[in-house]
């Protein structure tokens, strides 16, 4: 491989990126008292620069006001949540009235089920990706017994065919078009987490809908990293976490899409608490639930303004960038990492060494399945100064991020990769 080159086309890239300066934005973890090249967004985003100013901000709000924040704080408490939907609606392809952050991603799943898998004795299946993000397996299992069934009675998992990877889209198209009427729901990540592939979520929802079925998705990797158009794809529902590519924090507050069509509906069921009582009466304390006509009526308890503090100061950053750059950055960034792996590749000893699994259909993360050695190239990684995702059983993710990530990090880890030759 000629790593000179390589170095070379990195900094031509760098010169021309348009993102660069975003980088400056961000913490960046030290190893041996050196920057980390930190390639491990895809599990936890990096810590933005404005983070404690923001969270400081309501700390002292709250010190010196108390109660009276939720009304004066800078930004009151009250309506906290409302300053994200314009930047979650522009991340998300959606309308503002579809999105809201609230809670944990899990439990949000749990709650949007409640509102869309309504199960009858004929039509009680919901088809979900093998190797889905275990969380959502669990999940789903426990949907099924909830509501009097077994995940093997009503759980259609969708695996990749012998000898691949990865998912056979049609294979997902033909298994809801077999179930049909039995079919309830659909419910994949975006962007599967261990293989980095993304789904055609417009072709699954409208084959979902073709049968009378439900399409929701975990966006938890897919958000922040590809283009998203949930309200014209016609998605039913969507969740996310904001830790990994939303840069909001170990935990932060996660956050939901519901389309209009059923956000508006004042009959559409769900699992009601005070926060998604209008406003305007919230405080009159009646017994009549009022929803909220919006996503927002599926928020139940107050916000979580110290972890929304966070969440701030990240929107931000992509209020400012915008998706269409990050995107199209992150294709060139990706792109850079794939051809230079195919160039190492170009070597017996590294094309034993590891597939790239993630398929053409992907975001920034690419998975490098090891067929040896997969440990100590994950260890010879870190002794080199990079952080990097290793999943069992043999299995490194890595992910520029085109925000913090820089073209010289994408050459810098592919020539420590080379310099693991034994
Ligand atoms: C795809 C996916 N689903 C669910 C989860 C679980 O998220 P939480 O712990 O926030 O509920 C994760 C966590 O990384 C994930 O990647």
């Amino acid at each position: 491989m000629n790593l000179d080159k390589a170095l070379h086309t990195s900094k031509q890239l760098d010169s021309e990126d348009e993102l660069s300066e975003y980088c400056k934005s961000f913490l960046f973890p030290k190893i041996n008292d050196k920057k980390a090249i930190y390639l491990c967004g895809n599990s936890l985003g990096l810590q933005p620069v404005r983070t404690k100013e923001s969270v400081l901000q309501e700390l002292e709000d709250w010190s010196n006001l108390g109660v009276e924040g939720h009304v004066h704080a800078r930004s009151p408490w009250l309506t906290y949540h409302e300053q994200f939907s314009e930047t979650l609606a522009h991340i998300t392809g959606a309308k503002t009235s579809e999105v809201v952050a609230m809670n944990a991603l899990t439990v949000n799943l749990h709650i949007l089920m409640a509102t869309f898998y309504k199960p009858t004795l004929t039509r009680h299946r919901i088809i979900c990706e093998a190797k889905a993000f275990p969380s959502d397996i669990y999940a789903l299992q426990s949907q099924t017994v909830f509501h009097n069934s077994t995940p093997e009675k009503s759980l259609r998992i969708i695996a990749p065919r012998e000898g691949s990877e990865i998912i056979d889209e049609e294979d997902v198209l033909k298994a809801i078009s077999e179930e049909g009427e039995a079919l309830a729901l659909v419910m994949i990540g975006g962007v599967n987490y261990y293989s980095g592939q993304v789904f055609d979520m417009e072709k699954i929802t409208k084959a979902a809908h073709a049968v009378g079925a439900i399409a929701g998705f975990d966006l938890a990797h897919a958000i922040g990293n590809i283009e998203l158009k949930l309200n014209e794809w016609k998605v039913d529902f969507a969740a996310w976490c904001s830790y990994k590519y939303l840069n909001s924090g170990p935990g932060g507050v996660a956050g939901i899409f519901i389309h209009e069509k059923h956000s508006s509906n004042p009959d559409t069921f769900k699992l009601a608490g005070w926060w998604g009582h209008q406003l305007n009466t919230r405080f009159k304390m009646g017994d009549t639930f009022l929803p909220t006509p919006t996503a927002e009526s599926w928020q139940m308890s107050n916000a979580p303004v110290l972890s929304m503090a966070a969440h701030r100061a990240s929107l931000e950053i992509f209020a400012s960038a915008t998706m269409p750059a990050i995107v199209s950055k992150s294709k060139k960034l990706t792109g850079f990492l794939f051809s230079l792996l195919e160039e190492l590749q170009q070597e017996q000893y590294f094309k034993d060494l590891f597939t790239v699994i993630t398929p053409e259909q992907r975001g920034c993360q690419l998975s490098l399945l090891f067929h040896k050695n997969g440990k100590e190239v994950f260890e010879h990684l870190s002794l080199n100064g990079v952080i990097a995702d290793w999943r069992e059983p043999n299995v490194i993710r890595i992910a520029p991020v085109p925000l913090y990530n820089s073209f010289n990090d994408v050459y810098t880890f592919v020539s420590i990769i080379h310099s693991f030759k034994k």
